[in-house]
Protein backbone atom coordinates (compact mmCIF):
# COMPACT_ATOMS: atom_id res chain seq x y z
CA UNK A 1 0.00 0.00 0.00
CA UNK A 2 1.24 3.85 -0.58
CA UNK A 3 -0.51 6.81 0.36
CA UNK A 4 -2.06 9.51 -2.43
CA UNK A 5 -3.85 12.76 -2.55
CA UNK A 6 -7.33 11.73 -4.42
CA UNK A 7 -10.19 13.72 -4.97
CA UNK A 8 -13.49 11.71 -5.59
CA UNK A 9 -15.24 14.79 -6.72
CA UNK A 10 -14.47 17.99 -8.10
CA UNK A 11 -14.84 21.06 -5.43
CA UNK A 12 -12.29 23.64 -3.63
CA UNK A 13 -9.16 22.27 -1.69
CA UNK A 14 -11.71 20.35 1.08
CA UNK A 15 -11.60 17.81 -1.74
CA UNK A 16 -8.45 16.79 -1.72
CA UNK A 17 -7.91 13.33 0.33
CA UNK A 18 -4.74 11.18 2.18
CA UNK A 19 -5.66 7.72 1.61
CA UNK A 20 -4.00 4.56 1.23
CA UNK A 21 -4.36 2.96 -1.80
CA UNK A 22 -2.99 -0.50 -3.95
CA UNK A 23 -0.27 0.37 -6.35
CA UNK A 24 -0.05 -2.94 -8.82
CA UNK A 25 3.63 -3.61 -10.23
CA UNK A 26 4.17 -1.75 -12.69
CA UNK A 27 3.51 -2.95 -16.83
CA UNK A 28 3.96 -3.50 -20.01
CA UNK A 29 6.78 -0.68 -20.47
CA UNK A 30 6.13 0.91 -17.22
CA UNK A 31 8.76 1.98 -14.78
CA UNK A 32 7.68 2.56 -10.68
CA UNK A 33 8.77 5.74 -9.44
CA UNK A 34 9.38 6.61 -5.62
CA UNK A 35 8.69 9.95 -5.91
CA UNK A 36 10.88 12.25 -3.96
CA UNK A 37 9.55 15.61 -5.38
CA UNK A 38 6.36 16.59 -6.81
CA UNK A 39 4.94 19.54 -8.70
CA UNK A 40 1.92 21.85 -7.53
CA UNK A 41 0.48 23.06 -11.04
CA UNK A 42 -2.40 25.44 -12.05
CA UNK A 43 -3.16 23.16 -14.01
CA UNK A 44 -3.83 20.48 -10.91
CA UNK A 45 -6.18 23.41 -9.47
CA UNK A 46 -7.85 23.60 -12.50
CA UNK A 47 -8.53 20.15 -12.24
CA UNK A 48 -9.29 19.88 -8.75
CA UNK A 49 -12.32 22.32 -9.65
CA UNK A 50 -13.75 20.70 -13.05
CA UNK A 51 -12.21 23.46 -14.89
CA UNK A 52 -13.00 24.58 -18.03
CA UNK A 53 -10.32 22.93 -20.32
CA UNK A 54 -11.32 19.20 -19.12
CA UNK A 55 -13.05 17.61 -22.19
CA UNK A 56 -13.82 14.49 -20.92
CA UNK A 57 -15.62 13.39 -17.66
CA UNK A 58 -12.89 12.75 -14.72
CA UNK A 59 -13.68 9.03 -13.71
CA UNK A 60 -13.33 9.82 -9.83
CA UNK A 61 -11.30 8.64 -7.48
CA UNK A 62 -8.64 10.79 -9.27
CA UNK A 63 -5.14 11.42 -8.05
CA UNK A 64 -4.28 15.06 -9.12
CA UNK A 65 -0.64 16.03 -10.42
CA UNK A 66 0.86 15.26 -13.60
CA UNK A 67 5.11 16.05 -12.74
CA UNK A 68 7.09 14.69 -10.31
CA UNK A 69 11.21 13.71 -10.23
CA UNK A 70 12.23 10.57 -8.13
CA UNK A 71 14.07 7.11 -8.20
CA UNK A 72 13.32 4.25 -9.95
CA UNK A 73 12.19 1.32 -8.16
CA UNK A 74 11.45 -1.24 -10.55
CA UNK A 75 10.12 -1.89 -13.95
CA UNK A 76 8.15 -3.78 -16.18
CA UNK A 77 8.61 -5.98 -19.19
CA UNK A 78 9.97 -4.70 -21.93
CA UNK A 79 11.33 -1.77 -20.65
CA UNK A 80 15.52 -0.66 -21.50
CA UNK A 81 15.60 3.22 -21.19
CA UNK A 82 15.52 3.01 -17.35
CA UNK A 83 16.97 0.71 -14.52
CA UNK A 84 16.26 0.18 -11.04
CA UNK A 85 18.39 3.21 -9.00
CA UNK A 86 18.28 5.89 -12.17
CA UNK A 87 17.03 9.18 -10.58
CA UNK A 88 13.96 10.24 -13.15
CA UNK A 89 11.74 13.16 -13.53
CA UNK A 90 8.56 13.24 -16.00
CA UNK A 91 5.60 15.87 -16.96
CA UNK A 92 2.72 14.36 -18.60
CA UNK A 93 1.89 10.88 -19.58
CA UNK A 94 1.54 10.48 -23.28
CA UNK A 95 -1.88 13.01 -22.96
CA UNK A 96 -3.02 15.94 -22.41
CA UNK A 97 -1.21 17.54 -19.20
CA UNK A 98 -4.91 17.45 -16.94
CA UNK A 99 -5.95 13.76 -18.30
CA UNK A 100 -4.10 10.64 -17.16
CA UNK A 101 -3.27 12.59 -14.01
CA UNK A 102 -1.50 10.62 -10.53
CA UNK A 103 1.81 12.28 -9.51
CA UNK A 104 0.35 13.15 -5.67
CA UNK A 105 1.20 10.05 -4.74
CA UNK A 106 3.93 8.35 -2.80
CA UNK A 107 4.88 6.08 -6.07
CA UNK A 108 3.63 5.82 -9.74
CA UNK A 109 3.76 3.42 -12.65
CA UNK A 110 4.67 5.56 -15.74
CA UNK A 111 5.11 4.85 -19.33
CA UNK A 112 9.29 4.62 -19.30
CA UNK A 113 8.88 6.98 -22.79
CA UNK A 114 8.13 9.55 -20.85
CA UNK A 115 10.85 9.22 -18.27
CA UNK A 116 13.84 12.16 -18.50
CA UNK A 117 16.98 10.90 -16.35
CA UNK A 118 18.19 13.36 -14.65
CA UNK A 119 22.29 14.28 -14.73
CA UNK A 120 24.48 14.44 -11.64
CA UNK A 121 24.12 18.12 -10.64
CA UNK A 122 20.56 18.52 -10.72
CA UNK A 123 18.43 17.24 -7.47
CA UNK A 124 15.30 15.90 -7.74
CA UNK A 125 13.54 18.85 -6.46
CA UNK A 126 15.03 21.18 -9.15
CA UNK A 127 13.71 18.92 -11.79
CA UNK A 128 10.44 18.79 -9.96
CA UNK A 129 10.64 22.40 -9.47
CA UNK A 130 11.62 22.45 -13.60
CA UNK A 131 10.09 20.29 -15.85
CA UNK A 132 6.45 21.97 -16.60
CA UNK A 133 7.64 25.43 -15.96
CA UNK A 134 10.61 25.55 -17.20
CA UNK A 135 9.58 23.59 -20.48
CA UNK A 136 6.75 26.46 -21.08
CA UNK A 137 9.74 28.93 -20.26
CA UNK A 138 11.88 27.00 -23.17
CA UNK A 139 8.45 27.54 -24.96
CA UNK A 140 8.15 30.88 -25.07
CA UNK A 141 12.03 32.08 -25.64
CA UNK A 142 12.93 29.26 -27.96
CA UNK A 143 9.94 29.02 -30.18
CA UNK A 144 8.10 32.57 -30.21
CA UNK A 145 11.36 35.63 -29.22
CA UNK A 146 14.23 35.12 -27.88
CA UNK A 147 15.13 38.11 -26.14
CA UNK A 148 18.74 40.14 -26.91
CA UNK A 149 20.41 42.76 -25.61
CA UNK A 150 18.72 46.15 -26.34
CA UNK A 151 15.02 44.54 -25.69
CA UNK A 152 12.84 45.43 -22.68
CA UNK A 153 10.76 42.72 -21.80
CA UNK A 154 7.39 42.98 -19.92
CA UNK A 155 7.07 39.49 -17.49
CA UNK A 156 3.31 39.37 -15.88
CA UNK A 157 3.46 37.89 -12.73
CA UNK A 158 7.08 37.57 -12.44
CA UNK A 159 7.03 35.59 -9.56
CA UNK A 160 4.87 32.73 -10.68
CA UNK A 161 6.65 29.32 -11.31
CA UNK A 162 7.03 29.93 -15.08
CA UNK A 163 7.47 34.24 -14.49
CA UNK A 164 10.58 33.74 -12.51
CA UNK A 165 12.11 31.22 -14.72
CA UNK A 166 11.32 33.76 -17.34
CA UNK A 167 13.10 37.02 -15.51
CA UNK A 168 16.21 35.41 -14.91
CA UNK A 169 16.46 33.59 -18.37
CA UNK A 170 15.68 37.29 -20.01
CA UNK A 171 18.15 38.97 -18.20
CA UNK A 172 20.48 36.27 -18.65
CA UNK A 173 20.18 37.09 -22.34
CA UNK A 174 20.92 40.75 -21.83
CA UNK A 175 17.65 42.16 -21.91
CA UNK A 176 15.65 44.54 -19.67
CA UNK A 177 12.96 43.02 -17.79
CA UNK A 178 10.05 44.90 -16.39
CA UNK A 179 8.05 42.42 -14.51
CA UNK A 180 4.24 42.71 -13.07
CA UNK A 181 3.71 41.69 -9.41
CA UNK A 182 1.01 41.74 -6.73
CA UNK A 183 2.57 43.24 -3.98
CA UNK A 184 6.10 44.68 -2.75
CA UNK A 185 7.30 41.49 -1.19
CA UNK A 186 6.85 40.13 -4.61
CA UNK A 187 8.70 42.84 -6.20
CA UNK A 188 11.92 42.60 -3.71
CA UNK A 189 11.54 38.48 -5.21
CA UNK A 190 11.54 39.83 -8.75
CA UNK A 191 14.15 42.07 -8.64
CA UNK A 192 16.18 39.04 -6.70
CA UNK A 193 15.25 36.75 -9.93
CA UNK A 194 16.52 39.88 -12.32
CA UNK A 195 13.78 42.14 -13.18
CA UNK A 196 15.01 45.68 -13.51
CA UNK A 197 11.83 47.54 -12.84
CA UNK A 198 8.72 46.45 -11.10
CA UNK A 199 5.05 47.36 -11.08
CA UNK A 200 2.32 46.56 -8.39
CA UNK A 201 -0.13 45.80 -11.17
CA UNK A 202 -3.00 45.05 -8.27
CA UNK A 203 -2.78 49.02 -7.57
CA UNK A 204 -0.98 51.08 -10.25
CA UNK A 205 -2.22 50.75 -14.24
CA UNK A 206 0.80 48.55 -15.69
CA UNK A 207 0.31 50.81 -19.17
CA UNK A 208 1.26 54.61 -18.26
CA UNK A 209 3.87 52.57 -15.80
CA UNK A 210 5.57 50.72 -18.46
CA UNK A 211 5.64 53.55 -21.37
CA UNK A 212 7.24 55.81 -17.97
CA UNK A 213 10.43 53.31 -18.42
CA UNK A 214 10.36 52.45 -22.21
CA UNK A 215 8.32 54.92 -24.02
CA UNK A 216 8.24 53.44 -27.21
CA UNK A 217 6.94 50.31 -26.14
CA UNK A 218 8.67 46.79 -25.14
CA UNK A 219 9.95 44.42 -27.46
CA UNK A 220 7.59 41.65 -26.17
CA UNK A 221 5.13 40.58 -23.28
CA UNK A 222 5.45 36.94 -21.83
CA UNK A 223 1.61 36.60 -19.88
CA UNK A 224 0.71 33.91 -17.65
CA UNK A 225 -1.90 36.10 -16.25
CA UNK A 226 -4.38 35.98 -19.06
CA UNK A 227 -7.51 37.85 -18.95
CA UNK A 228 -6.49 40.83 -16.74
CA UNK A 229 -3.81 41.56 -18.40
CA UNK A 230 -3.55 40.25 -21.76
CA UNK A 231 -5.32 42.91 -24.01
CA UNK A 232 -4.11 45.85 -22.40
CA UNK A 233 -0.77 45.15 -22.61
CA UNK A 234 -1.04 45.79 -26.60
CA UNK A 235 -0.52 49.41 -25.03
CA UNK A 236 2.25 48.86 -23.99
CA UNK A 237 3.92 47.23 -26.96
CA UNK A 238 6.60 49.01 -29.45
CA UNK A 239 5.15 48.22 -33.30
CA UNK A 240 5.64 44.72 -34.55
CA UNK A 241 6.23 43.34 -30.91
CA UNK A 242 5.27 40.03 -29.82
CA UNK A 243 2.86 39.37 -27.12
CA UNK A 244 2.75 35.72 -25.90
CA UNK A 245 0.00 34.04 -23.82
CA UNK A 246 1.25 31.10 -22.31
CA UNK A 247 -1.09 31.17 -19.29
CA UNK A 248 -4.59 32.13 -17.97
CA UNK A 249 -4.09 32.41 -14.14
CA UNK A 250 -7.19 35.30 -13.93
CA UNK A 251 -9.33 33.45 -16.74
CA UNK A 252 -9.53 33.12 -20.59
CA UNK A 253 -8.46 36.20 -22.70
CA UNK A 254 -11.43 37.20 -24.38
CA UNK A 255 -11.32 36.57 -28.46
CA UNK A 256 -9.18 39.43 -30.21
CA UNK A 257 -10.27 41.32 -33.10
CA UNK A 258 -7.50 40.54 -35.73
CA UNK A 259 -8.14 44.00 -37.26
CA UNK A 260 -6.76 45.43 -33.36
CA UNK A 261 -3.54 43.74 -34.22
CA UNK A 262 -2.81 46.35 -36.91
CA UNK A 263 -4.16 49.74 -35.46
CA UNK A 264 -2.15 48.65 -32.79
CA UNK A 265 0.96 48.60 -34.18
CA UNK A 266 1.00 45.01 -36.49
CA UNK A 267 1.12 43.22 -33.45
CA UNK A 268 1.95 39.57 -33.29
CA UNK A 269 0.28 37.56 -31.04
CA UNK A 270 0.66 34.02 -30.30
CA UNK A 271 -0.55 31.36 -27.62
CA UNK A 272 1.19 28.30 -27.39
CA UNK A 273 0.92 25.32 -25.28
CA UNK A 274 4.26 23.46 -23.74
CA UNK A 275 2.75 20.05 -25.04
CA UNK A 276 3.86 21.03 -28.45
CA UNK A 277 7.11 21.83 -27.94
CA UNK A 278 8.01 18.68 -26.61
CA UNK A 279 6.09 16.35 -28.65
CA UNK A 280 9.05 15.07 -30.47
CA UNK A 281 11.26 13.20 -27.90
CA UNK A 282 14.30 14.04 -29.44
CA UNK A 283 13.24 17.60 -29.52
CA UNK A 284 11.44 17.16 -25.73
CA UNK A 285 15.50 15.93 -24.55
CA UNK A 286 17.13 18.64 -26.26
CA UNK A 287 14.78 21.39 -23.97
CA UNK A 288 15.45 19.10 -21.00
CA UNK A 289 19.43 19.22 -21.09
CA UNK A 290 18.95 23.21 -21.97
CA UNK A 291 17.34 23.63 -19.07
CA UNK A 292 19.54 21.22 -16.86
CA UNK A 293 22.78 22.93 -18.03
CA UNK A 294 21.22 26.26 -17.59
CA UNK A 295 20.24 25.29 -13.60
CA UNK A 296 24.27 23.97 -13.55
CA UNK A 297 25.25 27.08 -15.07
CA UNK A 298 23.18 29.10 -12.22
CA UNK A 299 21.21 30.90 -14.43
CA UNK A 300 17.78 29.27 -13.71
CA UNK A 301 17.35 29.19 -9.93
CA UNK A 302 14.19 27.49 -9.27
CA UNK A 303 14.85 25.62 -5.69
CA UNK A 304 14.26 28.98 -4.07
CA UNK A 305 10.15 28.36 -4.06
CA UNK A 306 7.92 27.01 -1.97
CA UNK A 307 7.94 23.73 -0.48
CA UNK A 308 4.84 21.63 1.34
CA UNK A 309 4.35 18.14 2.39
CA UNK A 310 2.47 16.16 -0.01
CA UNK A 311 0.17 15.51 3.04
CA UNK A 312 -0.31 19.08 2.85
CA UNK A 313 -1.57 19.63 -0.22
CA UNK A 314 -4.95 21.54 0.46
CA UNK A 315 -3.03 24.45 2.02
CA UNK A 316 -0.66 24.19 -0.69
CA UNK A 317 -3.83 24.68 -3.46
CA UNK A 318 -5.29 27.00 -1.09
CA UNK A 319 -2.11 29.33 -0.67
CA UNK A 320 -1.59 29.08 -4.88
CA UNK A 321 -5.17 30.12 -4.94
CA UNK A 322 -4.76 32.97 -2.47
CA UNK A 323 -1.18 34.46 -4.74
CA UNK A 324 0.63 33.51 -1.71
CA UNK A 325 2.78 31.38 -3.39
CA UNK A 326 6.33 32.34 -5.54
CA UNK A 327 8.08 30.45 -7.77
CA UNK A 328 8.10 27.01 -8.34
CA UNK A 329 6.21 25.19 -5.52
CA UNK A 330 6.98 21.14 -5.23
CA UNK A 331 5.69 19.17 -2.90
CA UNK A 332 7.36 16.34 -0.47
CA UNK A 333 5.90 13.06 0.15
N1 LIG B 1 0.92 27.11 -22.09
C1 LIG B 1 1.32 26.11 -21.36
O1 LIG B 1 1.67 25.04 -21.88
C2 LIG B 1 1.40 26.28 -19.88
C3 LIG B 1 2.35 25.58 -19.14
C4 LIG B 1 2.47 25.83 -17.79
C5 LIG B 1 1.61 26.72 -17.16
N2 LIG B 1 0.66 27.34 -17.90
C6 LIG B 1 -0.27 28.30 -17.29
O2 LIG B 1 0.46 29.48 -16.98
C7 LIG B 1 -0.13 30.15 -15.89
C8 LIG B 1 0.92 30.45 -14.85
O3 LIG B 1 1.46 29.23 -14.36
P1 LIG B 1 2.49 29.25 -13.13
O4 LIG B 1 2.80 27.85 -12.77
O5 LIG B 1 3.60 30.16 -13.44
O6 LIG B 1 1.53 29.91 -12.03
P2 LIG B 1 1.73 30.19 -10.48
O7 LIG B 1 3.13 29.98 -10.06
O8 LIG B 1 0.66 29.45 -9.77
O9 LIG B 1 1.45 31.77 -10.38
C9 LIG B 1 0.27 32.35 -10.78
C10 LIG B 1 0.36 33.86 -10.44
O10 LIG B 1 -0.56 34.54 -11.29
C11 LIG B 1 -0.93 35.74 -10.64
N3 LIG B 1 -2.39 35.90 -10.73
C12 LIG B 1 -3.02 36.92 -11.35
N4 LIG B 1 -4.34 36.79 -11.26
C13 LIG B 1 -4.58 35.66 -10.55
C14 LIG B 1 -5.76 35.03 -10.10
N5 LIG B 1 -6.99 35.51 -10.38
N6 LIG B 1 -5.65 33.90 -9.37
C15 LIG B 1 -4.45 33.37 -9.10
N7 LIG B 1 -3.27 33.94 -9.49
C16 LIG B 1 -3.34 35.09 -10.21
C17 LIG B 1 -0.44 35.67 -9.19
O11 LIG B 1 0.72 36.49 -9.08
P3 LIG B 1 0.60 37.98 -8.49
O12 LIG B 1 0.21 37.87 -7.06
O13 LIG B 1 1.97 38.54 -8.68
O14 LIG B 1 -0.44 38.67 -9.31
C18 LIG B 1 -0.06 34.20 -9.03
O15 LIG B 1 0.94 34.00 -8.06
C19 LIG B 1 -1.26 29.23 -15.43
O16 LIG B 1 -2.48 29.66 -15.99
C20 LIG B 1 -0.87 27.88 -15.97
O17 LIG B 1 -1.98 27.02 -16.14
C21 LIG B 1 0.54 27.14 -19.24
Amino acid sequence: MIKAMRIHENGGPEVLKWEEIELPPPGDGEARIRHTAIALNFSDVNVRRGGFYIANPLQFPVILGNEAAGVVESVGPGVTEVKPGDRVAYVGVNAPFYEKTGSYAEQRNVPASCLIKLPDGVSERQAAALMLKGLTASLVINRNFKPTPGDTILIHAATSGVGTILSQWSKHLGATVIGTVGSQEKAEIAKANGCDHTILYRETDFVPEVKKIVPEGVSAVFDGVGKDTFIPSFDCTRPFGWLVNYGNASGHVPPVDILLLAKKGSLIITRPAYSTHVAVPAERDAACAELFDLVKQGVLKVESGTTYALKDAEQAHRDLEARKTVGSVVMIP
